[in-house]
Parts: structure tokens; C-alpha cells; sequence
């Protein structure tokens, strides 16, 4: 078999960080072949740090030149829709990093052109495809804490990264930075919420950057079957992106950045049984460390990207469904769109 030609568009964070990273990996059946990004001096040196070919400042020269099979989209959120509307148009399947669009408009665009075109298209919802979480998903599937009743998602990242920055793009998406971090909040808690159909969101500026409107958010999203309560943050110095689950029999709590899981039940608040539930879980935090411990020495660790890439590269190669369908990242924008307008 033929190994697929990749191209990636913007050269960026998550490009450099996560997604060339993920396609390396993926040497047996995936080449990476060009790098385009409009700061060409940007691409020269990502082409050169990671052995990829060639070179482009526009997109429409690569893809006259390259044949591609998949054009991954790391570019800012508001050129997601245009470069991948023009991928499509010329055949390639598209990766497309999250937000899907900034607009349901340009989300149903995508949608279409999918189906016009008949390639494949992915929304890069990386979070849900943490190992912690597929673990969290099995469990919740198999009862282990009983019916769930709700969950709370944590996510902060720290003021250098976005916010301290007034010409960053983030502060130009709907919403301000909370279109940048609150995809991921959605999309998780979709994953097991069930019909969105109200918001609930109280918003405050806590840093003292004028530009900046909003940077500590308050959600509740209601669903069908429960409520996700989420807090965002941008205003501090630390980094967490944490997800817990309650369930009529149980807890289980997930730490993704330093990939833990542990499993609850303290039925009783009498010192045995509190003393108890604390060593089982110091117990499982340690088992997690040392298997964490063990992959990085070894290069096993997999992180979502990684997990995410290879699922859309064997959708491609084995025609199977793609692991975040178009319509589930339209679905994150939909949710994102009620809580913006809360904000106004
Ligand atoms: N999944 C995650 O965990 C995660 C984390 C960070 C960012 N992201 C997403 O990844 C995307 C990129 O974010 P980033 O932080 O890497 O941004 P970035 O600003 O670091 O990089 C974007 C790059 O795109 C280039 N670019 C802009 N317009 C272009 C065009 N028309 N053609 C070619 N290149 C163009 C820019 O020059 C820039 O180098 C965003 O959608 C963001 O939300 C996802």
C-alpha cells in the first residue's frame, strides 16, 4: 500500500507540539510531505526540525503540487472553514483542529462538503481520547458507579499562554478566550450528556489586562439526563484539565495532564470507611504514577492527539468511521453559541 500524503496548514503551537509529533509515529503507512504556513520563514524551520520535504506560504499551491490524501488544519479558527472547504474541493481528507468553525454557518458548509466531495473529515476533539478518559467511558458503560448523575470539568491554563497577549487571535473569537478553551469543556461533557438544551453561565474578569472582557467562567450545561458543571479559567498562573463523574454508586475522578484515574465509593462518613476509600485511592493514584512512569521511559506514552491521529489514519486506510464525526463538532459549536450568547 501506498503511504498517505500529509500536508499541514499552519505551522504553529498544536502543529509543532501535537500533530506532526502524531504523524511521525505513523511512519509505516503516512508520509509527511509539505508544510504550508503564510510566515514561510516559520515553515522552512518546521520543515527543517522535523525532516519534511516541502515548503509552502499558500495553500492552493500545495495542493496543485502535492496529491495529498489528508490536509491537516492547525491554522487559527477562523481560517478553519476556508482551507477546509478547499482541501475538500480537491479531494483530500481533512484533520481539522478544534473549534470546528467560529460560525454554525460555516460548520454546515463543512458538513455539506463532505458529503459533496466524499472524503473524510474529523474535528480534533483530543481530550476525549486521553486514555484516563476511554478508561472513564468504559466504566461509566459497564455501571461501575450506577446511573450518572452529573460531573464537573476543570480546565485553567495559565495567562502567558493567551491571554496576557492583546494581538493573540483568541481574543477575536466569539466570546473572547472562552471560544479558544471552552470547545474542550463541550465536547467532554457531551460525550456524556445527552441533548444540550440550556446554559447557564456567569462570567467575571479576575486579571487586570483591559483587553481582555472575560477570563474565568462559571458554566452549568443542562442536558437531558444531567448537568456538567464547568469552570475555565485563564486568569491565573496554573494548568489543570480535570473531569469528575458521579454516579448513583460512585466516583471516578480524572486527572488529564497527569493522566490518573481513581474510583470512589465512600458510603459511609465514620473515620474506617473514610480511612478506607483514602488508601484505595492513594493506592490507585500510585499505581498510576508508576504505569506512567514505565511509558515515558519506554516512549509509550499516548497522549489524545496521538490516539486521535491514528484512529482518522486507519478510518482513512480501512474506510471505517472517522473518530469525531462533522456533526459532533458541529454540535460542540451549537453548545459553544448558546453560552456566548449568554454572555452578551
Ligand atoms: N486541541 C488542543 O489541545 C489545542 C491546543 C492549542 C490550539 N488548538 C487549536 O489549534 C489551532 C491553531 O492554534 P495554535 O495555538 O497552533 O495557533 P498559532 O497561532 O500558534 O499557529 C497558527 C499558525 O497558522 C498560520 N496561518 C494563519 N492563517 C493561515 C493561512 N491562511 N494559511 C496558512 N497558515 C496560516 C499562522 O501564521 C500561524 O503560524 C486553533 O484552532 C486552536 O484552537 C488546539
Amino acid at each position: 500500500m501506498n503511504k498517505l500524503k500529509v500536508g499541514v496548514v499552519g505551522c504553529g503551537f498544536i502543529a509543532k507540539k501535537r500533530h506532526i509529533p502524531a504523524f511521525l509515529r505513523l511512519k509505516k503507512n503516512v508520509k509527511l510531505s509539505a508544510v504550508c504556513d503564510l510566515n514561510q520563514e516559520l515553515a522552512k524551520n518546521v520543515a527543517q526540525e522535523f525532516g519534511i520535504p516541502n515548503v509552502y506560504s499558500d495553500l492552493s499551491d500545495m495542493l496543485s503540487e502535492e496529491n495529498l490524501d489528508i490536509v491537516d488544519v492547525c491554522t487559527p479558527p477562523k481560517i478553519h472553514a476556508p482551507v477546509a472547504l478547499e482541501a475538500m474541493k480537491s479531494g483530500c481528507n481533512v484533520l481539522l483542529e478544534k473549534p470546528m468553525a467560529p460560525s454554525l454557518s460555516d460548520c454546515d458548509e463543512i458538513v455539506e462538503a463532505y458529503k459533496k466531495y466524499g472524503v473524510k473529515l474529523s474535528v480534533v476533539h483530543n481530550q476525549n481520547f486521553y486514555p484516563t478518559f476511554l478508561k472513564a467511558q468504559k466504566l461509566v458503560d459497564s455501571g461501575v458507579i450506577g446511573k450518572l448523575l452529573g460531573m464537573r470539568v476543570l480546565i485553567l491554563t495559565t495567562r502567558d499562554v493567551y491571554i496576557a497577549h492583546e494581538d493573540h487571535w483568541i481574543h477575536k473569537l466569539p466570546g473572547g478566550a472562552i471560544g479558544e478553551t471552552g470547545p474542550h469543556a463541550v465536547y467532554m461533557s457531551l460525550a456524556f450528556l445527552k441533548n444540550a438544551a440550556d446554559v447557564n453561565v456567569c462570567a467575571r474578569r479576575q486579571s487586570d489586562y483591559p483587553w481582555v472582557s472575560y477570563d474565568d467562567y462559571r458554566i452549568e450545561l443542562v442536558g437531558e439526563n444531567l448537568t456538567s458543571s464547568i469552570y475555565v479559567s485563564h486568569a491565573g498562573d496554573c494548568n489543570a484539565s480535570e473531569v469528575d463523574l458521579f454516579g448513583t454508586e460512585g466516583i471516578i475522578k480524572m486527572d488529564l495532564q497527569s493522566m490518573i484515574l481513581t474510583h470512589h465509593k465512600r458510603e459511609h462518613i465514620k473515620p474506617t470507611s473514610v480511612a478506607s476509600s483514602s488508601l484505595s485511592v492513594a493506592g490507585q493514584t500510585l499505581t498510576g504514577v508508576v504505569s506512567n512512569v514505565f511509558n515515558v521511559c519506554f516512549g509509550k506514552t499516548m497522549l489524545g492527539h496521538d490516539i486521535m491521529i491514528e484512529k482518522f489514519v486507519e478510518s482513512i486506510i480501512e474506510d471505517k468511521p472517522v473518530p469525531v464525526t462533522p456533526e459532533e463538532g458541529r454540535e460542540t459549536i451549537r453548545v459553544m453559541n448558546m453560552i456566548v450568547e449568554k454572555l452578551s
